[in-house]
């Protein structure tokens, strides 16, 4: 039982792309330039706007967030986009998801410039991810490949079980997943038998946002278990039944407790495992930047 240390993957990852952006600044006087527009006060997308703005102050990445009112209108946020798309110090831009309820999410990112959609939801890059023809994908399936990788795990000829079907976690995941030669099963909430089909996964990836849906009679001994979930538990009992110690501390000082998809006691039958907190989650702000770079590199022809 190997815990995949989403926090050390991170550091190795930020330490590499801080040498690489002073490189990059070196050889064409510029550094990446990433944008985040953000609509409406969603508390949660604030604090990962907050992040990712941090995070790009800290390797020096050129970041700008644009915060727009909840009301402000398609036309407003549209015309954003396209002032962006035009405008040449920026090579990355992302929409915070969710948006407002009132605005379609598709149509608005539609109008993203698809070599800036640093995200990788513009369906042209989805497509171009299912066709196997790029090598930048979007960030939290894409922390989850770097995870992998710097654990020599490899992946062909495994059965890989995905559960959840967002398009920004599991569908692209189990994309990915098939381009590096696993078999794939993508499960969602109107699967039958889903444990009879996560028993079967060497590997399994939960993305579904309910905790400790993943149980331990699910998984079968030494699989390799991949939790996307981050659920905020309030009520002690939950707490007490579901998180990991560390966390049952905290909720003593704080009041609430972190935990993922995939219950503790699954864990014990795995044979690595990445913890929630300090797995998965860490890594996909890190990925954020690696793909502005990428990006930055792609619209200069840099290699
Ligand atoms: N909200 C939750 N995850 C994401 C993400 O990866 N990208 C964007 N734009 N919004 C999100």
């Amino acid at each position: 039982m190997t815990i995949l240390d989403g926090k050390l993957v991170a550091a190795e990852l930020e330490e590499q792309m801080g040498k690489e952006i002073l490189s990059l600044k070196e050889k064409t006087g510029k550094v990446p330039g990433l944008t985040v527009i953000i609509v409406g006060e969603d508390p949660a997308s604030q604090i990962y706007v907050r992040n990712k703005d941090r995070m790009a102050a800290s390797l020096g990445v050129n970041s700008h967030i644009i915060r727009m009112s909840e009301d402000v209108g398609e036309a407003a946020i549209i015309a954003e986009i396209n002032r962006l798309n035009n405008d040449d110090d920026v090579d990355a831009v992302l929409v915070q998801l969710p948006l407002p309820a009132r605005y379609d999410t598709w149509k608005i990112l539609d109008y993203l410039d698809p070599s800036k959609d640093v995200d990788r939801f513009h369906p042209a890059n989805i497509g171009m991810i299912s066709v196997n023809r790029t090598k930048i994908y979007p960030c939290t399936p894409f922390g989850i490949l770097k995870i992998l990788e710097r654990y020599n795990i490899n992946l062909s000829g495994k059965h890989a079980v995905v559960v959840g079907r967002s398009f920004i976690v599991g569908k692209p995941m189990a994309a990915m997943l098939t381009n590096l030669d696993a078999t794939v099963t993508l499960c969602h909430s109107k699967t039958s038998n889903l444990g009879e089909i996560i028993r079967q996964g060497d590997v399994v990836v939960a993305a579904i946002g309910k905790p400790g849906f993943v149980t331990a009679d699910m998984v079968k001994d030494g699989a390799i278990l991949i939790d996307v979930g981050m659920n905020y538990l309030e009520s002690e009992a939950d707490v007490m039944a579901l998180c990991e110690e560390d966390q049952i501390k905290k909720f003593r000082k704080r009041g609430y407790g972190i935990t993922g998809d995939i219950h503790k006691d699954a864990f014990k039958k795995s044979s690595y495992y990445t913890p929630v907190p300090g797995g998965v989650g860490l890594t996909t702000v890190t990925m954020l930047m690696y793909n502005t770079i990428q990006l930055f590199k792609q619209r200069r022809g840099i290699s």
